[in-house]
């Protein structure tokens, strides 16, 4: 069948993952009003088209933090793609790397920070962080990254708990006894009292606040970007504590349920920080016309969860062609 969107890829992979690992890949937090409202939102949203100007040559480059990328779409970090596909994160890597955009890497990957980078020596990636009650942790994971070349660190705020997925508690779902969070090998014991997913849950740390940005800033040079600011108040907070970038996000709908939607939430985001940091989106990007409306609303780069780990389990390589299109001509 030939693939033409990327609503093809995911019933591809509904159709050929195990229940529970598209359950997981899919879950929404309780009635997952956020997660469809990700996708709903850019169907009210629409186009004023301008007629018979010059589009022969198009450029669809951009730069995020100072670096220049093919076109204005990333990789969102996501957990576990070996569950997807063997080589998981390595091969998102390669992936990212031949079509010359962002990968941001999740501390909960199923291949190691090295293992990634030592398959794609040449991308472009971020690296998202959780805040761990065992602060030498989170250090050290930092020192690692940095060491490695990631350009950023990407902090996610909105899991001080993990999310209630009802399909997951259906599933008990958990990490299969062959993979494993590769970044914690030796660094975290393992059988911690509390385990969520199979990994321990109770080192992430619930009370995390703004003056752990201050720490985080003291250990590291790297940009940081916080993931998960939905409102302006938070956004000129983040401002205000010197970060380098926001993306607006709500996980994917996995965590608060009843929140808006990460396209209805830009706006009022954009207007509070006037450009003096840039602001990222994630979430419900499915096509081509949802990139365009997130950024003429305001965003500089977008970024896709679900429909990255879709395409591991299609399982073709996919010879890119589009390496460097930088002009593209019709
Ligand atoms: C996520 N997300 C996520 N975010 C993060 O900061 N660290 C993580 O480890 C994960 N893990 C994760 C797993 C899975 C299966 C999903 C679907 C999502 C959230 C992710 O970065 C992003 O915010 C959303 O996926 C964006 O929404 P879409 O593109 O999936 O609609
Ligand atoms: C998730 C966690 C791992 O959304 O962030 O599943």
């Amino acid at each position: 069948m030939a693939m033409v969107c990327l609503t093809d890829f995911e019933e591809y992979a509904k159709e050929h993952l195990s229940k529970a690992t598209w359950d997981y890949y899919a879950a929404g937090a309780d009635e997952c009003c956020t997660r469809d409202d990700n996708l709903l939102a850019y169907k009210r949203i629409r186009l004023r088209p301008r007629i018979l100007r010059d589009v022969s040559v198009s450029d669809t480059r951009t730069t995020v933090q100072g670096t220049e990328i093919s076109f204005p779409v990333g990789i969102a970090p996501t957990a576990f793609h070996c569950l997807a596909w063997h080589e998981g994160e390595m091969a998102t890597a390669r992936g990212t790397e031949a079509v010359n955009t962002c990968y941001i890497t999740s501390t909960y990957s199923t291949c190691s920070v090295e293992e990634i980078v030592a398959a794609a020596p040449n991308g472009y990636r971020w690296f998202q962080l959780y805040v761990y009650r065992d602060r030498k942790l989170s250090e050290s994971i930092v020192h690692r990254v940095e060491a490695l070349g990631y350009k950023a660190l990407v902090l996610t705020v909105d899991v001080p708990y993990t999310g209630k997925r009802r399909n997951d508690i259906r599933n008990q779902f958990k990490l299969p006894p062959h993979l494993k969070v590769k970044n914690f090998d030796g660094v975290i014991q393992e059988a911690a009292s509390s385990e969520e997913y199979g990994i321990p849950s109770n080192t992430l740390d619930p009370s995390i606040s703004w003056k752990d940005v201050y720490w985080l800033q003291s250990l590291t040079r790297l940009p940081i970007i916080i993931k998960g600011i939905l409102t302006k108040e938070d956004a000129e907070l983040a401002v205000e504590h010197g970060v380098q970038g926001i993306i607006v996000s709500n996980h994917g709908g996995r965590q608060l349920d009843g929140g808006p939607a990460t396209i209805d939430a830009l706006s009022e985001i954009v207007d509070t920080v006037q450009g003096r940091i840039e602001v990222y989106l994630d979430g419900g990007i499915r096509t081509g016309s949802d990139v365009l409306k997130a950024v003429a609303l305001g965003a500089k780069c977008v970024f896709i969860g679900r429909p990255a780990v879709w395409g591991l389990a299609y399982k073709v390589t996919i010879n890119v062609v589009c390496h460097r299109p930088i002009k593209l001509r019709y």
